[in-house]
């Protein structure tokens, strides 16, 4: 047969059977290691009896592991194959519209019950919390991808749970919290009347768009007043981007069945870092291994421009200054972002991990204004078939700069990008965007300014 001819392979698929079994921890392989977190009130680097009223032993111990590898357990695995192993594509169609000769893949996370890659730690936290007698997990959920899958992810191990929405994702997506609703949980608008954090901001103003910062306080102090609960977050902690790592560690088995035998770009969206993390981590193994020589690139919105603009600094992960202060990139914990329609990416800060291997250069980092975004993300899902959540579309833009770059000096690189979830729940931004509606905000330096000032100085 002609090579014209032939059937083309679009997707990369692993058997069951095939799953890897085991987290990855790049923190051993680091040649520096990372800041420790400090205690908010004394200042002092916290040990695990500090986290002990928010989580459970099992993920503190996780958070600061020394081991390079942590087995996932059986009955995590198990639930994982309800959707596991995920596929990588390659965007064949999309390569063709962008006339590069570049070869574009993405792992597509979207086959999840949640339709985000945000069960893959809801998943063991739940489990880990459940094996230690916990009732109740609080979080927040700024998208809605990661409240979905906690209270999917407690469900299955018969847990209550409790989710603060951040109040322009509740007002844009009504039915994420009716899904967060069928899944068992029970979800507030934030900022909420039911805490102390949350009624301070709504003196200011009742209707309040919120922010992840405000809504992790909500629950944070929701948890510490609940003996039987603990809380949860879907991004920004170690044990976080540990339990995404298996996306990396499958993209490495289906870039192998592919035959690709190098890789010149990995590219993901970050909001707290972990979908990224999750897929690069396992990649700069072997980078670190001298396997392949891939650049690793961030792409944040231009709203929320923590690693491109913010400073590295210890700063509190939550707007009133409950939880534990980290080093991170940071436009201040007061900083409010915009209410860009990519909801998980308006987060104030940068997971502290990501943070440091950014200050040790191991990645670089971009950030693009949400109209390309949309832009790529309609591009995408006219070629591809897949209507992107709007924060992977910041990976997509990014993917598909490097790609155009490709088609203008012909070179043939290979591109990966973790396409995070899908937007099934996001046809308002979809739609602002489709009928001119949708605008571009610029992050002046007076309010950079402000945020910055928010920092602490210990
Ligand atoms: C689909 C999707 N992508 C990305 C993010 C950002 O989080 P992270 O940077 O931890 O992957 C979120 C967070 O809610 C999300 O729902």
């Amino acid at each position: 047969m002609p090579a014209a001819e032939q059937p083309q392979q679009h997707k990369y698929l692993l058997d069951e059977s095939e799953m890897p079994t085991r987290w990855y921890n790049i923190v051993p392989d680091l040649p520096v290691p990372p800041p420790p977190p400090l205690h908010p009130a004394t200042h002092e680097p916290i040990g695990p009896d500090d986290l002990a009223p928010l989580f459970p032993m099992a993920l503190i111990a996780q958070e600061v592991s020394p081991e390079r590898y942590i087995d996932i357990p059986v009955e995590v695995q198990d639930v994982y194959r309800l959707w596991r192993p995920s596929p990588l594509f390659r965007a064949r169609r999309l390569e063709k519209a962008l006339g590069t000769p570049a070869r574009l893949y993405y792992k597509y996370e979207g086959v999840s019950p949640a339709g985000s890659h945000k069960p893959n730690t809801a998943v063991p936290q739940a489990f880990y919390n459940a094996r230690e007698g916990v009732k109740k997990i609080t979080t927040e959920t700024g998208a809605g991808q990661w409240g979905t899958a906690l209270a999917f992810a407690c469900t299955l191990f018969g847990l209550q749970s409790e989710i603060w929405q951040v109040g322009a994702s509740f007002d844009q997506k009504p039915y994420r919290a009716m899904m967060m609703e069928a899944f068992g949980g029970t979800v507030h608008r934030s900022p909420s009347p039911l805490t102390e954090a949350g009624r301070r901001i709504r003196a200011e103003r009742e209707d309040h768009p919120g922010s992840l910062g405000i809504a992790i306080s909500e629950a944070v102090e929701a948890a510490a007043g609940d003996p039987q609960a603990k809380y949860a977050l879907g991004s920004v902690l170690n044990h976080v981007l540990l339990h995404q790592t298996i996306i990396g560690e499958e993209a490495l088995l289906q870039l192998a069945k592919a035959g690709e035998e190098r890789l010149d770009l990995v590219v993901g969206c970050t909001g707290g870092g972990s979908n990224f993390a999750g897929l690069a981590f396992p990649i700069i193994r072997e980078k670190l291994a001298g396997r392949f020589d891939p650049e690793i690139r961030a792409v944040e919105p231009a709203s929320c421009p923590s690693l491109t603009r913010g400073t590295y600094a210890y700063d509190f992960g939550d707007t009133a200054g409950l939880a534990p202060m980290v080093k991170m990139h940071t436009l201040g914990h007061e900083f409010v972002p915009d209410p860009i329609h990519a909801g998980g990416l308006r987060y104030h800060g940068m997971s502290p991990l990501l943070s440091h291997m950014y200050e040790l250069g191991m990645l670089t980092a971009k950030a693009v204004p949400q109209t390309e975004c949309f832009d790529a993300g309609i591009l995408f899902a006219r070629t591809e078939g897949i209507l992107p959540a709007p924060e992977p579309t910041h990976a997509l833009a990014e993917a598909m700069r490097e790609a155009r770059r490709c088609a203008q000096t012909g070179e043939e690189k290979v591109i990966v990008t973790a396409l995070c979830g899908h937007g099934h729940f996001d046809l308002a931004a979809y739609d602002s965007y489709l009928s001119g509606r949708m605008v571009d905000e610029e992050v002046t330096q007076e309010r950079l300014a402000e945020g910055l000032a928010s920092i602490p100085e210990l």
